[in-house]
């Protein structure tokens, strides 16, 4: 298999753990196991202690598969299958798509969406998300345009990282609509799902209600617990999961014990543990908002639609990677310019999951006084 490096992961595998503030992370703020024991309650604890480190069932432990099938509508055990999060993404496009295929993908996207696929020998299409005066948008018919005779798969990502972008309910069901009137398949990532601000702007997952999707969700944005490499699948095509099933015999066989045994007692209080990382958000939302407001003789402040990511827009000549290689430098802050994503125009992408965010803030806004 030849494929092209991962940018993003690259950039990140470079500084993420030699500089002392990352203002871009698109995860949440993490947390001790002994804090997630103390939130799930004591019976846990002997749970945890009486763990025996055996390989696990191929496609989760029951009562993992039964919690997570708890967190959809329609979806049982049997349409689900634990796996690393981004190991899903590989084993749901080497399932799906042969050389040959068309894939349409949003644009920009999580660069995995796309070149797994084209290492497969597979052509991509973009479909743009536009910024549109001060917010994003997606054009309908355009989509509709780009679906080829040989397009396979529709590739989706909402809440939207970079951009922060969420459609509407009534949107995101035209897209599984017109997906349906071509007889494509959809492969939505719903990494970020549970972060929208409000209940009502929660979409439906895609698996729930096209019987060709295949969701991507875990514990690794929402829930802030990144270090358990917990994610899923949903699909209700039986055929599709056994291919995928099948295709994990060559990855890692089974999930981790110790991971499979925090990731049930995440999933107790999910919702605890989702309303946590709201309200970080929300709060450096407000920070962020502020500290724009501030600079918006230098940037384009979007706020994120849901998530914890937001893409603003760099007003000047200099490209995002000069200056934030400059604040590198100077102030061992790292923010990730949009180039990594190969992202149109000169924005740069900030993490609004973090209890760190407001000094980040501080920090820039001290190189850019300095400047
Ligand atoms: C949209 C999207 N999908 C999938 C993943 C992969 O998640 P993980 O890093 O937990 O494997 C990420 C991680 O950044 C992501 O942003």
């Amino acid at each position: 298999m030849k494929i092209r490096p991962f940018d993003l992961e690259r950039y990140f595998a470079k500084y993420e753990f030699s500089v002392k503030h990352v203002m871009s992370a698109s995860d949440c703020e993490t947390m001790t196991v002994a804090e997630l024991m103390a939130m799930a309650g004591d019976e846990e604890m002997e749970t945890w202690s009486d763990l025996r480190l055996h390989y696990t069932e191929p496609k989760g432990h029951p009562d993992l598969l039964k919690a997570i099938s708890k967190t959809y509508q329609g979806i049982s055990p049997e349409n689900l299958i634990t796996v690393v999060p981004e190991e899903g993404i590989f084993l749901a496009m080497n399932a799906l798509l042969e050389p040959g295929d068309n894939v349409v993908a949003l644009s920009p996207l999580y660069q995995s969406l796309l070149e797994i696929p084209r290492s497969i020998g597979c052509s991509i299409s973009d479909w743009p998300i536009v910024l549109d005066g001060d917010s994003w948008r997606l054009d309908m018919d355009l989509l509709e345009s780009l679906i080829r005779p040989d397009t396979k798969l529709l590739a989706i990502n909402f809440p939207h990282n970079p951009t922060g972008f969420h459609p509407t309910e009534r949107e995101f069901r035209k897209i599984l609509e017109i997906a349906a009137k071509n007889g494509i398949w959809v492969f939505s990532d719903e990494m970020y799902r549970g972060l929208e601000p409000s209940p009502g702007t929660r979409l439906p997952s895609a698996a729930e209600v096209y019987p060709k999707a295949i969701s991507l969700s875990g514990l690794s944005k929402s829930y802030g617990l990144p270090g358990l490499r917990m994610g899923w699948l949903a699909c209700t095509d039986s055929d599709m999961m056994k291919e995928i099933s099948g295709l994990r015999d060559y990855t890692t066989i089974c999930g981790s014990a110790p991971s499979e045994a925090l990731s049930i007692l995440a999933l107790k209080c999910g919702d605890k543990l989702i309303g946590r990382c709201q309200d970080i958000v929300e709060k450096n939302t407000a920070v962020a908002s502020e500290f724009f407001e501030r600079h918006q003789d230098l940037f384009g402040w979007i706020p994120p639609m849901a998530g914890s990511i937001a893409f603003p827009e760099l007003r000047e000549n200099t490209p995002a990677d000069e200056l934030f290689t400059d604040v590198l430098d100077r102030k061992n802050l790292m923010i990730l310019p949009g180039s990594v994503f190969g992202a149109q125009g000169n924005h740069f992408r900030i993490g609004l999951g973090r209890e760190d965010f407001p000094e980040c803030c501080r920090i820039l806004e001290e190189y850019l006084d300095e400047r």
